[in-house]
């Protein structure tokens, strides 16, 4: 049997200079883990969904970097090959010197290979990889912020907005990111920025043209609540089992058949 090689950031560049569509999911547990390594997941996200999808809350803000770690642990245990980043939780990163040294346990304890962090931070994103740390910016609907913001509206609709993401994002780039996550914007925002920028972008309510997509593993299965959001597509399904049906997700993605137009703003 030949040893599976694991993806590094760089087959993730290369994917994209290809037009090769990248596959992601969110993930927890080791269970979930195995099989979407095994499927071929090319990207698993330890989100602080996790606050609300495995925890109960209704928001992600209470989860701690703790809990990031530990379902790191659990997550990284069993993968042999999807790259794995994990989010740097609500107030992290609001220093150098913290945001360093919890990125170092997201990595070092948790065995993530990229931390994901929300809005433009330049000075703490350069900072990160200057320490050799690699970094996924987060732009659009940003969940950490839902205290000042108030809702998860999609982001970017008027102009204004719309420029401001623009500009965001290549700030994200220019600081050394070497992935960008774009969350509930107009399909047309988020390809004039895909387009515009050399690392991948990956798309989640972001419209057909991002360069991969992720979701977050309970909308995907069908468990997000009665009335889920428009780019959630539940791929349980037609499905017989959930093997399957991440497996379906995966092939979808790869095959530009998911997201579709239904699914964008
Ligand atoms: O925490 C998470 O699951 C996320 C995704 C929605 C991208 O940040």
């Amino acid at each position: 049997m030949s040893k599976i090689k694991p993806l590094t950031i760089l087959d993730l560049i290369r994917f994209k200079q290809a037009s090769e569509k990248i596959s992601c999911l969110t993930a927890y547990d080791a269970s979930f883990s195995a099989v979407m390594d095994n499927v071929g997941i090319d990207l698993i996200l330890i989100g602080d969904s996790l606050g609300m999808v495995v925890q109960g809350h209704n928001t992600t803000t209470p989860v701690t970097l703790r809990d990031i770690i530990y379902h790191s642990q659990c997550v990284t245990r069993v993968q042999k090959r999807a790259f794995i980043m994990a989010d740097l939780p609500f107030a992290t990163y609001h220093s150098k010197t913290v945001a360093i040294e919890n990125s170092k346990q997201l990595i070092q304890d948790g065995g993530a290979q990229m931390v994901k962090l929300e809005g433009v931070h330049m000075d703490i994103i350069q900072h990160l990889v200057q320490q050799g740390i690699p970094v996924c910016g987060h732009l659009g609907v940003l969940p950490q912020s839902i205290h000042k913001t108030g809702s998860y509206r999609t982001q970017g609709k008027l102009q204004r907005e719309a420029d401001k993401i623009f500009i965001d994002a290549q700030k994200i780039e220019q600081s050394g990111a070497s992935l960008l996550i774009l969350e509930c914007v107009p399909a047309i925002l988020a390809k004039k920025i895909t387009l515009a920028l050399k690392i991948p972008v990956i798309g989640i309510g972001a419209g057909v043209d991002c360069d991969g997509q992720i979701l977050v593993l309970h909308d995907m299965l069908g468990l997000g609540g009665d009335k889920p959001p428009r780019f959630v597509h539940d791929f349980m399904e037609g499905s017989d089992n959930i093997k399957n049906a991440i497996q379906d997700y995966h092939y979808a993605v790869k095959s530009t058949q998911f997201p579709s137009e239904d699914h964008s703003y």
